[in-house]
């Protein structure tokens, strides 16, 4: 009787973790797709479809190492836009981001979450709390 009672808790467990992380992976599946289509709209001109970059003038999003390090200022750097010196991969940029215009908090997010799991990253999801929660920090 114990036995069945443990078993059934068990199995009960076991269900709701498997559920938990599929609605997990589902809401990073859904801005992923979505990331991706922004991506193509509003940034793939200037970083190129394989977040290449352009030669000396645009830098890559390949370096996962400083997108990890500063993945709470990328939000403002899409918003806003960016400008002066940064290292990326080695290698010194000193061009300019225009700011992006119109669009939604959580198409940033949608856009930092493809991009941070594209072109060799993966940093998992960014969402939309994460961005509206840097927005506010922005100098
Ligand atoms: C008009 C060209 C242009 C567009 C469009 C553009 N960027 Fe950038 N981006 C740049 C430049 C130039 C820099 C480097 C700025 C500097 O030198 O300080 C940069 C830097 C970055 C960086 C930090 C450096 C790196 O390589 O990791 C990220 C992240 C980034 N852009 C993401 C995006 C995203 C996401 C979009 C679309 C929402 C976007 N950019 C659209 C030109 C652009």
């Amino acid at each position: 009787m114990k036995m069945k009672v443990i078993c059934s808790i068990c199995a009960l467990l076991v269900i709701l973790i498997i559920s938990c992380q599929s609605s997990d992976s589902l809401e990073f599946n859904r801005y992923y797709a979505e990331g991706s289509v922004v991506y193509q709209t509003h940034c793939q001109n200037c970083h190129g479809q394989h977040g290449e970059g352009l030669n000396g003038l645009i830098p890559p999003l390949t370096d996962s190492v400083f997108l990890r390090k500063n993945s709470d200022q990328l939000p403002c750097a899409v918003m806003f836009g960016l400008k002066g010196k940064i290292t990326i991969g080695k290698r010194l940029f000193e061009g300019q981001m225009p700011p992006a215009s119109g669009l939604a908090n959580i198409e940033i997010a949608q856009a930092l979450t493809y991009i941070t799991n594209s072109f060799g990253n993966k940093m998992g999801i960014f969402n939309v709390e994460m961005v509206n929660g840097d927005l506010v920090k922005c100098r």
